[in-house]
């Protein structure tokens, strides 16, 4: 079984965490940082992001770590924390989309756009579009974009209502995210492979792991989801996946990784199912047109 003892040195690679003051960002920034990468925190509150790095820095890891402000419901927020990032860096070596939430009460990005949606597959898509000029310059980038088993539960991504134009409904709306961020790894990488770029874009889901995801959940649903999961993985095995996806030599491109165990939900690293819905290549490209022409810009036609 592969574990983070198995990520090859990372010294000298440039790599940003986004949601990494929490559960499986917070564990993927730690292996990353033992391993000697320069971690780049990417989170929405500066104090538990400081927190974050002192708690990080404290583990003795041989890489090093910076904040960086990223709201992922606003795409002016978004652009600001680029801006910045490309100020400072010429090159990025690992991006690792892994902020989100899931089943909020109905609420909005600044942009107007359902939240889960919004946060989960818009301002990644935003995050890749604006850093893949840097992420071009790297000899061997990756984008590793987090999904979900949830990505089975919908088959297709209703356009008419990303603003919640008709109803909201929070586990559906949490899946429709999960699904367009699975799609939206594969059709980067048939973009970079038309492209002739030699990043890899590959995905990754935890299982079912212990983290402040649920937090949204009332007493009853939290509950109800142990009893069917009967047990959750911690953090730190959460992550694997994620940081497999990031690191083993043997990954290659539009790949997914979870945990190996009964349904992919506990376990340790291994290729997962993409369902039927997440390779239509057809509902990709709408998707992409559809987030290009929200960010106002062309990413990899
Ligand atoms: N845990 C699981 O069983 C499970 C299963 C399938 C998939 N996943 C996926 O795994 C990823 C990590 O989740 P987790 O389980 O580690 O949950 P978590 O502990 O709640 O972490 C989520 C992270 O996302 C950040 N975030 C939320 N909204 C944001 C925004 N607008 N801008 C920037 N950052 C934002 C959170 O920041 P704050 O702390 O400031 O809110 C937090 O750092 C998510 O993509 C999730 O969908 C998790």
């Amino acid at each position: 079984m592969w574990t983070s003892n198995d990520i090859v040195d990372q010294t000298g690679r440039i790599v940003i965490v986004t949601g990494a003051n929490s559960g499986i960002g917070y564990e993927t920034a730690l292996a990353l940082f033992k391993a000697g990468a320069h971690v780049v925190l990417a989170t929405r509150d500066a104090a538990k992001s400081s927190d974050a790095l002192n708690l990080i820095q404290a583990s003795g890891g041989k890489g090093t770590l910076e904040t960086g402000l990223l709201d992922l419901a606003s795409l002016s927020g978004v652009e600001a924390f680029t801006d910045l990032i490309k100020q400072k860096y010429e090159r990025l070596d690992l991006l690792i989309n892994n902020a989100g939430v899931m089943t909020p009460p109905e609420s909005k990005t600044a942009d107007g756009f359902e939240l889960q949606f919004g946060v989960n597959f818009l301002g990644h898509f935003a995050l890749t579009a604006q850093l893949y000029p840097l992420l071009k310059k790297s000899p061997a980038a990756r984008v590793v974009t987090l999904s979900s088993g949830a990505h089975k539960l919908v088959q297709q991504i209703d356009f008419e209502n990303l603003r919640s134009e008709k109803s909201y409904d929070a586990n559906r709306e949490y899946a429709i995210s999960k699904l367009a961020g699975l799609e939206f790894t594969l059709e980067l990488q048939r973009r970079i492979l038309k492209a002739g770029d030699s990043i890899i874009s590959t995905a990754a889901h935890p299982g079912v792991t212990q983290t402040d995801l649920s937090r949204h959940m009332s007493e009853q649903d939290y509950n109800a989801a142990l009893a069917q999961f009967k047990e959750l993985m911690p953090a730190w095995q959460g992550a694997l996946p994620t940081l497999f996806a990031a690191t083993s030599p043997t990954v290659t491109g539009g790949s997914y990784y979870g945990p190996d165990g009964e349904n992919e939900l506990y376990g340790y690293p291994a290729l997962a199912q993409i369902s039927n819905a997440a390779r239509n290549v057809a509902d990709a490209t709408k998707l992409w047109n559809f987030a290009e022409s929200v960010i106002r810009s062309k990413f990899l036609v």
